[in-house]
């Protein structure tokens, strides 16, 4: 087991008491309890007021970031509105420790927090007994809910959860709409005044299947910047068995309200003392940097569950994928022009063993296709059936001969009663194939119906669906799942989820993508974990097949390199058919040589919504890899290369916006060149409008 909490004076869990905590009770029976960061940058206040009203507050340097907000309960079983409290007692901690991720940006993480536990039951005539357990970090806060033990309160319903988010001021937002089956939504940026999601979420016409959240609100994480500077992440850690929480927006008072996904009577929870909420999380810095390296939702997961994580592999792959995405080949047999068939198939197969990737996904191998799409169909597919075109015992013994393995494709229509009734099954027909990892799809309304993909039902199946897989021992990327909450470090085969839009939205028909919302993701979406953004699409204009409209993939090519070093994931597809990279060889020798873990990352440049550029070491060796991305506007960075070791001289190779290069007029242009680097190297390097850069650098023997 490598994710370890090691032992000896590292772990030692040490009882502090005057150092860390003020606890005063002043007049009028108000309590106030403050705690602060190990750096002493974070002060949170946690106060009582004399009508036993609990409300914490958040202050960074002496800057508010959270004002006082409300903590609160509703329950539905026993029925109880819990908003007043006692304290019983507290206790304060301080625990400093590293472990070390299966996989990852890097090769060791440490986790230094204070922490206060409360112990608190309700006066409002319950005596319902709910602990509140707060750890501080330099980086930010996780607080949350647990229901100890109790003799009134065994099995219970939560019916609302009132945390709120108070904010200092109308801050400068990055969001998307409030949404309980879906996250596909393209970053808005607006002051928190300026939300307004239903609009938003009205106007979408992209996405297949929207549950939009009546009233204004947003989805987690979201990423804000207030106007002096300070860089705020609200997020949730560990939703293991509880509904997302997504937002509600009072945008007159800056306020923000956990509003968490309801099952189809409308309850939201269904849990058994002793139990916990998920983390809410509040990320803080001065510096954006601060929030893309954070380890803290980590953190706040628990341990690999995995004993043996040896066969778990990060892995590079090709697809028979968007051929279908963009019309040239389909899904369904029928239709007749059927993509994963045993020849086509094993033209990926030469091409991902010829370029040493570890995989080939096919989607469209399996029966069901003719009516798998918006019928709220129970069977549809059963895993285990291919087409009469694909011959899997050929494929599979092809795939061994060439030493790549083929990735299996569930897509379950969102019929997740029929998936797990047949789970065992599936997985076992992948092994009996050679077969170690899955994508999975959950296109379309939920069954059990009147589910939500975010509803607290689905995410016990993200689990289990993790769980099984492992028993398996088999790796999973979910699409269409509720975005991730650092869940990876207990459960480190569910590498990556989609949760987001990603690069397959450029062939979408109106919104698309765009070059910003690249820039925002990794403060949003990858904040939680992986991505399966799937890039590396080197064909532009999409119209070249058979398809009426004229999608266009807005990037430029060297662009689509950097990607894969500024959307971190263990799993990293090469998207684009073979016979596109065919011209563009050269460049796509970045792609074969990109690792997918790594020993250590620095973020070098970032600001949400303009620019990111990322520095990451290959694990295990002394080369570098540097990529770099902007938004809409061209821009010129200067990389310093002061993080390689000094003394020493590099060999890199660049692949670079060309001189003229412009996502909208002339994408393809990049310059490709080799020079030698050292660790007083500065290279200036200029990022097209909707473009990009990417670096590799060996050590020269
Ligand atoms: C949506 C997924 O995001 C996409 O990658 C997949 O090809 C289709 N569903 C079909 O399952
Ligand atoms: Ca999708």
């Amino acid at each position: 087991m490598i994710d370890h909490l090691p032992t000896g004076s590292d772990a030692m869990k040490i009882s502090l008491t005057i150092a860390l905590l003020v606890f005063t009770v002043p007049l009028f029976g108000q309590q106030s309890l403050q705690l602060q960061s190990p750096d002493k940058d974070l002060t949170l206040t946690v106060e009582l007021d004399a009508e036993g009203t609990l409300s914490y507050a958040l202050d960074f340097k002496g800057r508010s970031v959270v004002q006082p907000s409300a903590l609160g309960f509703e329950f539905n079983r026993p029925e109880a509105a819990v908003s007043t409290f006692q304290l019983l007692d507290s206790e304060v901690t301080t625990s400093n420790t590293t472990w070390k991720p299966v996989w990852g940006e890097v090769a060791e993480i440490q986790d230094h927090h204070n922490e206060l536990f409360l112990e608190l039951t309700d006066t409002g005539g319950s005596d319902i007994r709910i602990d509140l357990r707060f750890r501080v970090f330099d980086d930010g806060i996780g607080f949350r809910f647990e229901f100890p033990e109790q003799e009134s309160m065994h099995h219970f319903i939560i019916g609302n959860e009132f945390t709120e988010f108070n904010m200092a001021g109308d801050h400068k937002t990055f969001w998307i709409p409030g949404d309980y089956d879906t996250n596909e939504y393209l970053y808005e940026t607006t002051p928190i005044s300026g939300i307004n999601s239903m609009e938003v979420a009205q106007a979408e016409s992209d996405i297949a299947v929207q549950a939009i959240i009546e009233g204004n609100a947003v989805q987690t994480p979201l990423m804000m910047k207030s106007n002096d500077g300070l860089y705020i992440n609200i997020h949730e850690a560990a939703l293991v068995n509880y509904p997302v929480m997504h937002l509600d927006v009072d945008s007159r008072s800056f306020k923000f309200t956990s509003n968490l996904t309801p099952d189809p009577v409308g309850n939201k929870a269904y849990l058994e003392t002793p139990s916990v909420t998920p983390w809410r999380t509040i990320l803080v810095s001065d510096d954006a940097r601060d929030i893309l390296s954070s380890k803290m939702i980590l953190n706040l997961n628990e341990p690999s569950k995995i004993d043996d994580t040896e066969w778990i592999e990060p892995q590079k792959f090709i697809g028979v994928w968007w051929e279908m995405h963009v019309g040239k080949g389909t899904w369904d047999f029928a239709s007749g022009n059927h993509a994963a068939n045993t020849e086509n198939v094993k033209k990926y197969i030469d091409f991902a063993s010829e370029h040493g990737f570890d995989g080939v996904l096919v989607e469209g191998w399996n029966e069901g296709w003719e009516d798998w799409f918006g019928n709220w169909k129970e069977d549809v597919f059963d895993f285990v059936t291919p087409y009469p075109d694909y011959d899997i015992e050929a494929l599979t013994d092809y795939a061994e001969e060439k030493g790549v393995r083929i990735i299996m494709h569930h897509e379950t229509s969102g019929s997740v009663t029929n998936y797990e009734r047949r789970m065992d099954e599936a997985f076992q027909f992948m092994k009996d194939h050679n077969m170690n990892a899955v994508k999975t799809g959950y296109v379309g309304r939920i069954i059990p119906r009147g589910e939500h993909h975010d509803g607290q039902w689905m995410t016990r199946h993200f689990i289990r669906t993790a769980e099984k897989a492992a028993e398996y021992q088999i790796m999973v990327n979910s699409h269409e799942s509720s975005r991730p909450t650092g869940v990876h470090r207990t459960w480190p085969n569910w590498f990556a989820s989609e949760a987001a839009r990603g690069n397959e939205f450029n062939n979408a028909p109106k919104y698309g993508m765009t070059p910003e919302h690249q820039t925002i993701l990794p403060f949003t979406r990858l904040i939680g974990g992986p991505m399966d953004f799937t890039p590396g699409l080197f064909r532009f204009t999409l119209n070249d097949y058979v398809r009426e409209r004229s999608t266009v993939v807005r990037t430029t090519m060297a662009k689509q390199l950097a990607l894969y070093i500024t959307m971190y994931s263990p799993l990293q597809m090469a998207g684009d058919l073979p016979e596109n990279y065919a011209p563009y060889m050269e460049a796509f020798e970045f792609i074969e040589r990109v690792p997918l873990d790594w020993d250590d990352t620095k973020i070098l440049l970032a600001e949400p919504g303009e620019y990111i550029v990322i520095a990451r070491k290959e694990k295990g060796t002394e080369n570098w890899f540097v990529g770099g991305i902007t938004d809409e506007i061209a821009r010129d960075a200067t990389i310093d290369f002061n993080f390689l070791t000094p003394g020493k001289t590099y060999n890199a190779r660049l692949y670079l916006d060309g001189s003229n290069a412009d996502w909208k007029t002339n994408p393809y242009s990049m310059i490709m060149q080799s020079t030698k680097i050292t660790s007083e190297t500065e290279l200036p390097v200029r990022l097209a409008a909707g473009g990009g850069f990417a670096i590799s650098i060996e050590l020269e023997d």
